[in-house]
């Protein structure tokens, strides 16, 4: 059995990739480009195991331990080649069922024997990582060296760097993702539309965390009902926050409910255009986008002086 292969590891949010880039090119690290990366995570009882797809390139089949420690931590991993990842993402999928997927764009570059990986991930966001690989027999201190270097030339300060593997990152996303979504379920039971007996709820979440629901509100004057998303931008501003970093609407009927075009707006205004909102019909259907895709080329506060 091949022994396996060791690195030192960090990762860390990166709230600022250009610049990141400019650090590492300046320090004069090699730019490799940029590689578009799908990880399949399967379900295993110990270490992690998934299939990484990536273009340019192929598939490899990566196993790998580490502890959750944030500090520049030792990774011990295998690196198999796979020559037919849809016939192998099927079988490991049927055989231990898959846990989470993955989709990045990574910037690749190479300064010192460290592996520069500058992330733009998914649905969770910007990443710097640095992996300090291990040549056979090292004590591993040249690479926690070199790995400390390079973190304090890009600025990563301890409250940025992370524990987990994006694969756990994924899937709490994914589950608070379902929490907003049973928040704005729950709200449209209390929706007031006898005119149009179309229930409308709304669930939005906060920077912080905190969640901020509304439901339609209509009027035997016809004209003054208001939209769930307005009643949740209400309670959202009254509440003291002014910042939305997902959403969520759902409507009765079969077909996910879409905002109205004024509530699109609504959101423009204090949501990022790259930021999820989640479509849900009571009777189950479901889509997801970003709000760019709901509202392309939109108007915001930031054409105001
Ligand atoms: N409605 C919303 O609450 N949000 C939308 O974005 C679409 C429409 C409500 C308004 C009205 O009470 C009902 O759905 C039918 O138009």
């Amino acid at each position: 059995m091949s022994a396996p292969r060791r690195n030192v590891e960090l990762k860390a949010t990166d709230p600022d990739p250009a610049r990141s880039l400019a650090v590492c090119l300046q320090l004069g690290a090699t730019d490799e480009g940029t590689l578009v990366q799908r990880d399949t995570y399967f379900r295993v009882p110990d270490g992690r195991l998934k299939l990484r797809e990536q273009e340019p390139g192929g598939a490899v089949l990566i196993q790998y331990r580490r502890d959750d420690r944030p500090e520049a931590r030792e990774s011990r991993y295998r690196l198999v080649e796979v020559r037919d990842a849809g016939a192998a993402r099927t079988a490991l999928d049927e055989a231990l069922g898959t846990l989470a997927v993955v989709e990045k764009e990574r910037r690749l570059l190479l300064w010192e024997g460290v592996r520069i990986h500058l992330d733009a991930v998914a649905g969770l966001g910007s990443f710097v990582e640095l992996e300090g690989v291990a040549p056979a027999g090292s004590d591993l201190s040249g690479e926690h060296d070199r790995v400390a270097r390079l973190s304090e030339a890009l600025g990563i300060d301890e409250a940025r760097i992370l524990s987990d593997s994006y694969s756990d990152l994924v899937l709490a996303a994914e589950q608070s993702s379902e929490q907003l979504i049973a928040a704005a379920r729950a709200v449209l039971e209390r929706a007031y539309a006898p005119y149009s007996r179309y229930r409308v709820g709304v669930a939005l979440r906060a920077p912080d965390g905190s969640v901020h629901v509304g439901a339609n509100v209509e009027n035997a004057a016809y004209p003054l009902g208001n939209c769930a998303e307005a009643s949740a931008i209400g309670a959202m501003v009254a509440a003291g926050r002014t910042k939305i970093v997902e959403a969520a609407v759902i409507g009765d009927g079969e077909e996910p409910c879409v905002p109205c075009g004024g509530c699109r707006q609504r959101l423009r205004e204090f949501m990022p255009l790259d930021a999820t909102v989640h479509l849900l019909a009571e009777k189950g259907a479901r889509a997801s986008m970003t709000l760019e895709e709901l509202l392309p080329r939109s108007f915001g506060p930031e054409y105001l002086p």
